[in-house]
């Protein structure tokens, strides 16, 4: 029988001592009233506390560290939304400034105060814009010379983000796949020029494929479609989504020339989130001069002393990202992104050259180019051994450990790999806490007696985590 006079408590009832902590939380139905911020606070911080540390999250490419002062100046910024320039009219500013910074960490050649890109969500957003831009202009070309329009596509590596299938959806866009392969890791150029014809919007590389993180060769790209477009007469441009690599190689190898220094390069696009080292969502899409960017996707502004162009998808956003790129570059400066980006090479550096010692393992590729790689187990033990590994991925969740396994795209679905992203926040001494705990989780694995459940699925071909395993023990993605 409920004691109404104690239980219905009020601000001084203990948090634990409350009636809302007998109570299941809402699922279905607003509760009839209210109840005290403490309490609304701890149902809600706790309904998440079981959950993995962002920081041991390693399939993540997002950032989970910021210094105390990025943190908060964000949280001081949250309560504000970037579309109300006429009020916030600095932060469209700073805005500004962040596109051109980026724009001249790419080499920009555009001369305007103003660089011509975007602000957006994330890169998928930044994706879409770089990718509508493209299909517009094209779009524009056909219709002058009275050809049709109804049939246009983009050209770009199987090693593709889901972004792409999405362009390819909302837009009806055809999207032309060149297959990745055990030989060819990355796009192959002639194999992406001869899926090219007139109604080609762009081909799209892609710098950290997400697969993978190799590099595709924008530059061997770029001179093959000068060749082919010299040959045709067409004028297919590039554009790169450099979702991660956008933030390392200006940093790590300036001299890689995978941007607008390129000939047909018009347009990148990048995750601020990423190795932009800002908490999410932020991207930026930048474009190598206005005329590249159509004028039907563009919002002119001329009350901020200049003129400021505005595209996106969106229109409310958060602007509290936009302050913690502004303060991540002057914090840092080249000097301090060279250095967290270095760190996290060499900390990927050496957890490929160790997994790639351990006895199951095979390193996808020789070299890390970006600070992530895939390995997958060697032959003998992926058709002999009693786990997988998925398993490996369940035991290193025990100790807190995110390590994603899953199987590569079309062509190569037979390799199921394991990931690792390395980002600013996990050092050296993490690095060796988890090779720790790999090789316990092999050797209490290696100690079985009987396959696992998902061994068994493998070899008796049913479906599991997405994928159906065939009775050779290769599987393919539903
Ligand atoms: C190559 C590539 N493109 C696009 C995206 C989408 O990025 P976002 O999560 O910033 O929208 C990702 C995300 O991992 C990616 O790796």
């Amino acid at each position: 029988m409920k004691d109404v006079n104690f239980r219905n408590g009020d601000a001084k009832t203990a948090i634990f001592g409350s009636e809302e902590m007998l109570q299941p939380s809402p699922v279905d139905k607003i509760p009839d009233g209210p109840t005290t911020p403490q309490i609304a606070y701890q149902m809600v911080k706790d309904e998440t506390y079981a959950q993995t540390q962002p920081r041991l999250n390693l399939a993540t490419f997002v950032t989970t560290y910021m210094d105390d002062y990025a943190t908060k100046l964000m949280n001081e910024a949250i309560n504000i939304n970037y579309i109300d320039e006429t009020e916030y009219p600095r932060i469209a500013v700073m805005n500004g400034k962040c596109i051109n910074i980026v724009a001249n960490l790419w080499n920009t050649p555009e001369q305007e105060k103003w660089k011509s890109g975007a602000l957006a969500i994330g890169s998928s957003e930044a994706c879409m814009l770089g990718g509508v831009a493209a299909w517009l202009r094209w779009r524009k070309k056909r219709q002058a010379q009275g050809r049709p329009t109804d049939k246009p596509n983009f050209v770009i590596s199987s090693g593709l983000q889901v972004v792409w299938e999405k362009f390819a959806q909302l837009w009806q866009i055809e999207m032309r796949q060149v297959p990745l392969t055990l030989e060819k890791t990355t796009l192959d150029p002639e194999d992406a020029l001869k899926m090219c014809d007139e109604n080609t919007i762009c081909i799209v590389p892609i710098e950290g494929v997400t697969w993978t993180g190799l590099n595709d060769d924008v530059e061997a790209l770029d001179k093959a479609l000068d060749a082919y477009n010299a040959k045709t007469g067409f004028d297919i441009p590039i554009h790169v989504d450099a979702a991660s690599g956008g933030f390392i190689l200006p940093f790590l190898q300036p001299e890689l020339k995978w941007d607008f220094r390129l000939k047909w390069v018009l347009s990148i696009s990048t995750s601020g989130h990423k190795f932009g080292l800002v908490y999410p969502g932020l991207g930026w899409v930048i474009w190598k001069d206005k005329k590249y960017l159509p004028e039907e996707m563009s919002f002119s502004v001329n009350y901020l002393g200049a003129n400021i162009t505005q595209v996106g998808l969106n229109f409310s956003r958060p602007a509290a990202q936009i302050l913690g790129q502004y303060y991540q570059f002057i914090r840092l400066g080249f000097e301090g992104y060279k250095n967290i980006q270095y760190n996290c090479m060499k900390v990927a550096e050496y957890l490929h050259e160790q997994i790639g010692k351990m006895k199951p393992f095979v390193n996808y590729s020789k070299d890390v180019v970006n600070p992530l790689f895939i390995w997958y187990m060697k032959p003998e033990y992926a058709q002999n051994g009693k786990w997988t590994l998925y398993d490996l991925q369940d035991k290193l969740k025990q100790g807190g450990w995110m390590v994603p396994a899953y199987t590569l795209p079309e062509n190569i679905q037979n390799y199921i790999v394991m990931r690792i992203v390395v980002r600013q926040g996990f050092s050296r001494d993490m690095a060796d806490m988890l090779l720790n705990d790999i090789n316990n989780a092999i050797t209490e694995l290696e100690k079985l007696e009987y396959p696992t459940p998902t061994r068994i699925a493998q070899d008796k071909n049913i479906e599991i985590k997405g994928s159906v395993f065939t009775h050779t023990g290769s599987c393919k993605k539903k």
